[in-house]
Parts: C-alpha cells; structure tokens; sequence
C-alpha cells in the first residue's frame, strides 16, 4: 500500500488535526461579519467545493501509485463534484442495509475489498494568504482519508460526520498548490458507524480553507442561560487562543442596539429584561468578537433547558417535543445534502408544526444548528455511533460487545467529544444523544459521564440500554428515558416506576400507508406530563432517483435494486415525506396532529378552544375560520373572534348557529396571521372537525312495480324498464349490470377481504395468509328468489373459502331490487372466529372504464383509515380514479375514505350511487387491482386495470406501525364475529 495502514487501528482516530473546537467563521471586517447570512461571503472563507479529479480503485490495494506527489500527471484521472458521494456518481454501487454490518466482523480490520478514492485537485494562494494561517476544513468524510498538500503529508481523519481540520501554513507556496485526500469505503470507524442507510462514501460535505491571522481565537465557549427569575439572562464568553494571548473586543446587540461593549478575554453580562429563547419564538441575540483583525459573530439565544419532578422544562415552562427524526438523504445526492436541501426541509417542518429534530444519527452539518437557533427547533444532537450490527452475529448475542469493548472506548469518547466541542454554542441543541443501536457497557457511561462533566446545561439521551444479559430499564446517566416504538399499553403499565421524564426517541414507523395511531400517541403525550414527547421515525423516504420511465416517471430505486447480496428492501422508504419532499399523507396527518390549537364542543352552542402550544398566545398568531356543513353542503362560514388564550390554556367561545337538518359538522380552521420564521401569512396549520347533528342512515323503501324475472340453469335475470342485471347462482355474486344501456359492469362482483398489504401489513400479512384471505373465493348453496310488488328479492347464502383451510365466513346476502334498479343490499357475515382479524370486508367492483369521476360525502379529501384519520375530514368531495391514487415508492393498499355517507362513480353524467344504509362505510376507487399493488415492487412498473376498480367496505382493518411498532391498537382491529353491511346502489 502506498498509505501507512491507521485505517484497521482503533486507537488511531486522527493524525495532525487541530483540536476539536466551537464552529464559526471569521470574516475580515466587522460589518460584514454582522451583515453575512452566508459563510460564503466571509474573505476569510476559501471553498473548495467544484469539480475534482478523481480515480476509483475497487481495493485500496490497487492504488499502487503515488497520486499525491508534486507535479503527478492526473490527466487520466475521471472528474467528480465535491461534495458528492462516489456511488451517486457512477462509482462502486449503491447499497442499502440497516443493521447488519456489511463487511466481515472482526475489529478493527477490513478483511473485504475496500475501495478507495484518490482525489486531487488545485487551489491558489496569493502573496497575501502566504501571511495567514491556513486551516484546511473538512465538514464530512466517509469514512476516513489521508490528506497531502503539495505532495506532503498533512494528516488523516476519520468518524464521517465530523470535522477534521488541519494547519496546512507550512506546506504551501504561492500561486498554484495542489492537494491530495485518499479517501477510503472502510475503516475501523465504520464499526461504530452502522446506521440504517444507504452505505456511501467520499467527500459529502463542504472543504474550505480558512484564512486566519497569525494571532486567533481558537475557541470559544458561551454560556446564555436566563437568571434565577426567569427575567434576565446572564450571558458567559470565555475564549481559547492561538498565538500570542491578547485582549478581545467584544460588542453585544439585541438586535441593532449595543447592549455591551469590553475588552477583555472573557467576560459575563447580564441582559436585563432578556427576550429569552425557544422553537416557537427564536429569538437570538449578536456576539460581535474582534480580534487582531478578524471579526467573529455569534448569534445566540437565552434558554434553559432542566428537568423538574420528572418534568422537561424550557425557561421553567414545560415543553413538548413534536419531533422527527431526521437523515441528510436526498435521491440525487444522498447524505451530501446542501443548503438549499436543509432550509427546504426546515421550512417543510415549520409549516406542518414540528418543534423537535433528532439529528438520527449522527451531527449534521455545522450551519444545520445555526438554522435551528434561527428558525425555532429542539434538536436532539446525536453522536457518530451506531453498532447496530452486533446483535445479528451467529451464536452470540452481545449488544453491548462495542459498547464494552476496552480498545473502542477511546473512539467512542472521541465522537462525543466532537459532537460536544462543535456544538457546544448552539441554543437549539437541548440535550446531547451519545448515538443509537449500538448497546450498553463501559464505554456508553464513559460518554455520558463525559457529557455531564463538560455542559451542565443541556440534558443527555441514549436509548440503547442493551447489554449481553438483555435490556436495560434505563441507563444511568441519561438525564431522560427514552425508547423507541413503545406501544401505548407497554408504557402506561410500566410508567408508574419510571424515574425521569419518558421520550420517545423513535416512534409511528411512517413507512408507505401509515402510521397509524399518531393521536393516540399525541392524546398521551399532552395529558401526561411526564411524557415529554417524541420523534417520529423518519423525516424523509431514502431513495435512488435513476432518471425517468419513457412516459416521464421518476424512477426511485431502495435496497436490492443494485444487486446487492445481503439488504433491507424498501425499508428505507419509512419518512414523512417522499424522497422529492412531496408531503405524504403521514405529514398530512402528524400536521394536524400536532396542530397549534384544539377546540371541542362546548355546552350549547358554545366550542372551548385550548392552546397546544408551550409560549405563545394564540390570538396573536392565529385567525380561526369557521364552517358550516350540513350533509356535506356548506351552509354558514366566517371568522371567529378568537380571545386571547395564553399557552396550555383554554377559552371557551360562543357562536350563533344555522338551523341544521342532515349530518351536520362545524369545520374550525388555523390561519397564521402574520409572517414568521420560515411560515407565510395565510398558512393553514391545522384544523378541527366537529360534529353537529348525529347522521341518521338514509330510510328509504322500495319503489312499486313489475320487474321480471328469468331464472336460468346458472344465472338470474333480473328485468326492469330502464336495466338488466345478471345474477350468478353458483357464486352469489352479480356479473353483469346494466342500466339504462350503458354497460356498469360485466365481472363478478365479489365479496373482498384482501388488501394490497401496506408496509405496516408486513407482520400480519403473514397471519393473513395463513388464514387463506389472500386467496379466497366464494361459493353460493343457495338463492331464494321472491317476487313481489315492490320488486324482487334475491337471498343467498354464500361462504368465503381457501384451499387447505375450513370456511372463512358464511355470508347471508340479501339484495332487493325494485322498478327502478336499485339494489338494497342487507349482508351478514359470520366469520370463523378462530381466525385472524379481516383486512377489510366488502364488495369490488370492476367499473366500465368511462365511470372514473368520482363524487363522495366522507372523510377526505386525503385517504382515512380507522387509526389514521387526523389530516382528514368529512365533507362532500369530488375526485377520480386517476386523482384517488396515492404513489407510495412500494405500491400497497392506499386511497381508502372511511365514514363515508354516500359516494358517486359516473362518467359526468351518468354512474351508480352508493349509500350507506349501516353505519358509514369505507371505499376506494383505483386505476389498480389490489393485485396489482401487490406484486409489483416499484410505483413506476404498475399497470393500469382496464376498469376502475371500487371497493366498497363495511370496513378495513387499522394502520398500525407494525413495519417497525406497535399492530394497530384493539380498537382499530376489524375483529367482529357478525358484522351486517347494509347499503343501497342506485343506477342513474
Ligand atoms: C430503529 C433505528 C432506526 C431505523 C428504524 C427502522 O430501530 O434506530 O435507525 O433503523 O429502526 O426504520
Ligand atoms: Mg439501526
């Protein structure tokens, strides 16, 4: 090799770095300094992002040439932008796993091929930069990498999402320099970097050389944290040298008002009447620091952060986290996210209520939670370790083998120090997170001893109390406990001997349809006050984006797409968002969820709103409207006059309504009033829906007259003015439809209690199958057919059956069918109640192609299942096969309006009406057969059906969080032994 081997060594984590330190950048003039939204417009801030040249070997042993040396010829060299990763650009292969490590295990050595990018560019120095120190930084570098600069050794670094930083003053020259960085797939670092994500590697962050003088402030420490009263805030500066040791200028602004002038190397100040800090009202106050030249600004807010009576409290006000996790992916650049990613993620955030980011799981880039001081979030900041891998290893089961391991406790203090020592000065970050999955022993303490020794101020976390033995409760030293995918029952029966606040570190696994339960979750959190809150698992789907179908789909690729031996599948298709940030129905749903205000009836006329959220009373930032629906029909609407409501507090707010006659509901809609931190004035940030008048089922009787009937060997004719229907005798289904000469249906209309497994269905489908519902079919024993003046009646007793298996369901169906064609239908169903929960049961249509548009009076506009239904509200809607459709990555079960009235298919003008006549039914309409979603792996291969699919049902089961969580909890089970659908279809 042409590298000393540092990359199998635990023990050595870097070579010639700088100290690890607070980040921020120095700019030359002060004003500038103070101006500057961007580190770009620092003079002082030398970027190296572009194009470099680049060579790919597929083992570090290939590499046998000395690329690095002054003057090499690189003209044969591939080019790639930095920062990018090597496998979104045509090198290596992507590779999606989650826990298990993907290389042999055996610490520290890389006993598989390790590829290896040798990556060298140019940069200029003037005469100028020649009287400066020069700091070369890199921000992100998976996994490790040796660096040369004019054919000299400069040093080598690993732990990817850290910053390396290097003093390259003495190996540079004027004009032209070169630099060289090996960077290599594999290092003794990658076993602590076992995280759930596509493996990449390469430079993925920015590089730049910072330009300093020769005398500089190496580091700084601030304290601001509000006095004993709450009112003031006591602000703390103590600095770090290098060079000589001289006296620092230091200005403090609350906003463009001096506060505070000295000139020292430290100082302390008390901002009387302090405006203090927190998600909801970031309010940051500016330390100006000048130096020999240089200008250094900070922007900072008040805060504290405690815990009181197992209670997490922010300036001594309890706070609730409405998080997410977070990953830096993109589908075209993978963790090499930008800027303009970040602030589209944030902004996205703001907009649907979400107060808390777990950084899963590992530091973002430094300016990440500069935007979260900025912009207002809780960020749960989390160390480069995850040893996921170990707990999969054959006939052992040590979670802790990592995490106890004698030779790494040097490699895990040291990320949690660079975690620490960069971030340190960030008002966002509430509690550090010593890193995830990777187990309990000696050297997890160490960090979390490490924490509480260095920063009193913040709160620690760690979830992964598991050792050898099996789980801990709680792990000493964590100031919260914190698990993940805890199902609600677990935690109220075990609460009571918890000492500290719970936090859910993880929670509702938002893979494809789902999750469901968000406010059940929600519910507890606001109603215990030891329950501080969660992370939903995750912010965004990771996925490949590979160009487009020839009609123009985006074509995104998950795990196993590239070939790859040992992955997860689409189990990185788990977010909130879809890999373009198109907001999925589970952001749509956590929205509301977590919305900032509530309201719920009241007496008599009158709704009692309550503030949800933790500072802020929400007449000032709100608007409420109102309206009024009565059987979907908006009757009344305006603006309520909205009192003031101070945080975690109620009002109650009287209101003069319409005469009502059907189903009747109030709709109550947020409005931001003004603009603010990343939210528009105008936005709507949530909604509630309630009842006004109970839905009474629609009674109605048969019209009187003549139909005919003809009774054939298999079929029943059934013959009225306007329609012809054909009912088949063996399977209890009609096959055909007719009505006015316009073809309804020609294929069987079947009973159905399949669904196109959702990601969530993934466990229980295997208990589904076992049951035969996927393959089920229908026999009928027999049809009585009755004719009289109103009609004829067809009744038939029907059973669901799969090979192998005893009889699913036995199914009395009754069907009435009067002058006009209508079809009363009036179906019991007792199932074998051995046998597992339903999917769904109902009736499908396979609908002439021409009857796609769709008109319902349910609960849309968006998809609702039982356990799934917050983002979503009942109201008369108009949609289409076409618009009905949801484009989860991995095709499932999707589209489904639950506590449906009524709906309507037609071509525009002529169709068939659905009304419930029961309790309110569930449907979807689709340009795919349940089939269809079923076996295809990827949304871009799914075929269209040549008819519209409808499926009409009493009911389907829940959502659940199954993927990873909890099953949908009982409630939400479809689960009866006797269920009766009644409903009447009528043609027009
Ligand atoms: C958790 C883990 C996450 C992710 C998730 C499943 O156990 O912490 O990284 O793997 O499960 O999507
Ligand atoms: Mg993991």
């Amino acid at each position: 090799m042409i590298i000393e081997n540092y990359f199998e060594n635990e023990k050595i984590l870097r070579i010639n770095t700088q100290p690890q330190r607070a980040y921020f950048i120095p700019f030359s003039d002060k004003s500038s300094a103070l101006k500057s939204e961007r580190r770009e417009e620092s003079d002082r801030f030398y970027l190296l992002n572009g194009e470099w040249d680049f060579l790919y070997f597929k083992d570090i042993h290939d590499l046998e040439e000395k690329f690095f040396v002054d003057g090499y010829d690189t003209s044969s060299f591939d080019q790639i932008d930095v920062p990018s990763v090597w496998q979104m650009r045509g090198f290596d292969k992507s590779h999606y796993i989650n826990s298990s490590y993907p290389f042999p295990f055996d610490p520290p050595y890389i006993n598989i091929d390790n590829p290896a990018g040798a990556y060298r560019r140019e940069f200029e120095l003037t005469e100028n930069d020649l009287t400066k120190k020069l700091y070369l930084n890199f921000e992100g570098v998976d996994s490790c990498y040796y660096v040369w600069v004019n054919g000299e050794f400069v040093g080598y670094n690993q732990v990817s999402h850290s910053t390396g930083e290097f003093d390259i003053t003495e190996k540079v020259r004027l004009g032209t320099n070169n630099l060289s960085v090996l960077v290599l797939k594999l290092c003794d670092g990658s076993y602590l970097e076992d995280q759930d994500k596509f493996r990449t590697s390469g430079i993925f962050r920015d590089v730049y050389i910072l330009r300093r003088e020769k005398n500089h402030i190496k580091d700084i420490l601030l304290r601001a944290l509000p006095d004993k009263t709450y009112k003031n805030g006591e602000v703390e500066v103590t600095l770090k040298f290098e060079g000589k040791e001289k006296k620092a200028k230091f200005t403090l602004f609350d906003g463009d008002k001096e506060l505070y002038k000295s000139e020292d190397k430290t100082f302390t100040y008390t901002v009387e009447n302090a405006h203090l800090w927190n998600a909801e009202d970031p309010y940051l106050y500016t330390l100006l620091i000048e130096y020999e030249g240089e200008s250094i600004v900070q922007r900072f807010g008040i805060r504290e952060i405690k815990i009181k009576n197992r209670v997490v409290l922010l300036n001594n006000t309890p706070i609730k986290l409405k998080g997410v996790n977070r990953h830096d992916s993109s589908p075209f650049d993978g963790p090499a996210v930008t800027y303009e990613d970040v602030l589209l993620d944030l902004t996205l955030m703001k907009n649907n209520n979400i107060n808390a980011i777990r950084t899963s799981h590992y530091p973002n880039a430094p300016y990440f939670t500069e935007l979260c001081d900025k912009y207002g979030f809780y960020v749960i900041d989390e160390a480069d370790i995850e040893c996921h891998g170990v707990v999969v290893l054959p006939f052992e089961y040590d979670y802790g083998k990592l995490a106890s391991d004698e030779n790494f406790k040097e490699a895990w203090l040291d990320r949690v120090e660079r975690l620490y020592e960069r971030d340190k000065n960030r008002t966002s970050v509430i509690m550090w997170s010593i890193g995830n999955e990777a187990g309990w022993g000696e050297n997890a303490r160490a960090c979390l001893e490490y924490l509480h020794k260095v920063d009193n101020t913040r709160l620690t976390h760690y979830e992964s109390g598991r050792t050898k033995d099996g789980t801990l409760d709680d792990v000493d030293g964590s100031d919260v406990y914190s698990k993940m995918y805890t199902p609600i029952s677990d935690y109220l029966e075990k609460r009571e001997n918890f000492i500290k606040p719970f936090f859910l570190c993880e929670y509702a696994h938002a893979m494809g349809n789902g999750p469901g339960s968000l406010e059940d979750y929600q519910k507890l959190i606001y109603e215990d006050p030891h329950f501080v809150g969660g992370c939903v698992w995750e912010w965004c789907d990771h996925a490949v984006y590979s160009g487009r179908t020839p009609d123009g789909k985006p074509i995104y690729l998950y795990g196993g797409d590239f070939k790859e031996v040992y992955h997860d599948g689409n189990f990185c298709v788990d977010g909130l968002v879809f890999p373009d940030r198109t907001p999925s129905n589970s952001l749509i749903e956590f929205k509301n969820v977590i919305r900032p205000l509530r309201a719920k009836k009241g007496k008599k006329n009158s709704f009692v709103f309550i503030n949800c959220l933790d500072f802020t009373e929400i007449s000032s930032i709100l608007d409420v409207y109102y309206e009024v629906s009565d059987n979907g029909a908006i009757i009344s609407e305006g603006k309520i006059d909205l009192p003031e409501i101070l945080p975690h507090k109620s009002a109650n707010v009287t209101l003069s309504l319409p005469k009502l006659s059907g189903w009747s509901h109030i709709r109550f809609i947020y409005v931001t009033k003004n603009e603010s931190a990343l939210i528009n004035k105008g936005e709507i940030l949530g909604f509630d829906q309630i009842e006004l008048k109970e839905r009474t089922p629609l009674t109605i009787s048969p019209a009187k007259s003549e139909v005919t009937v003809k009774e054939k060997e298999n079929t029943i004719e059934i013959e009225g003015k306007n329609f012809l229907y054909t009912y088949n005798k063996v399977k209890g289904a009609f096959e055909s439809l007719i009505y006015n000469n316009r073809l309804i249906t020609d294929k069987k209309v079947n009973f159905n209690i399949w669904r196109a497994p959702t990601d969530n269905d993934r466990n229980i489908k295997r208990d589904w199958q076992m049951c035969g519902y996927h393959r089920a079919g229908q026999r009928c024993y027999e049809t009585k057919v009755k004719v009289s003046d109103s009609g004829v009646t067809l009744t038939s007793v029907i059973s669901l059956n799969a090979i192998i298996i005893q009889r699913i369901a036995t199914i009395k169906a009754e069907y009435k069918i009067d002058a006009d064609g209508r079809i009363f239908a009036d179906i019991k169903v007792d199932k074998e109640p051995t046998f597992h929960d339903l999917p769904r049961f109902g009736l499908r249509f396979f609908l002439n192609s021409n009857l796609s548009k769709l008109t319902y009076f349910g609960r849309g506009p968006v998809e609702s299942y039982a356990d799934k239904k917050e983002g979503s509200f009942i109201g008369l809607f108009e949609s289409s096969a076409e618009l009905e459709y949801v484009d989860y990555i991995k095709p499932q079960e999707h589209g489904s309006h639950c506590d449906t009235d009524f709906l309507e298919v037609s071509d525009g003008e002529h169709g068939l009406r659905v009304t419930s006549l029961s309790a309110p039914l569930s449907f979807s309409l689709s340009r795919y057969t349940q089939e269809e979603l079923e076996s295809t792996a990827h949304n871009f291969e799914l075929k269209e059906c040549d008819d519209n699919v409808l499926c009409l049902d009493y009911k389907q089961n829940g959502i659940g969080s199954n993927s990873c969580g909890p099953k949908p909890l009982e409630k939400y089970s479809f689960n009866e032994k006797s269920s009766n659908f009644k409903f009447i279809i009528s043609m027009f």
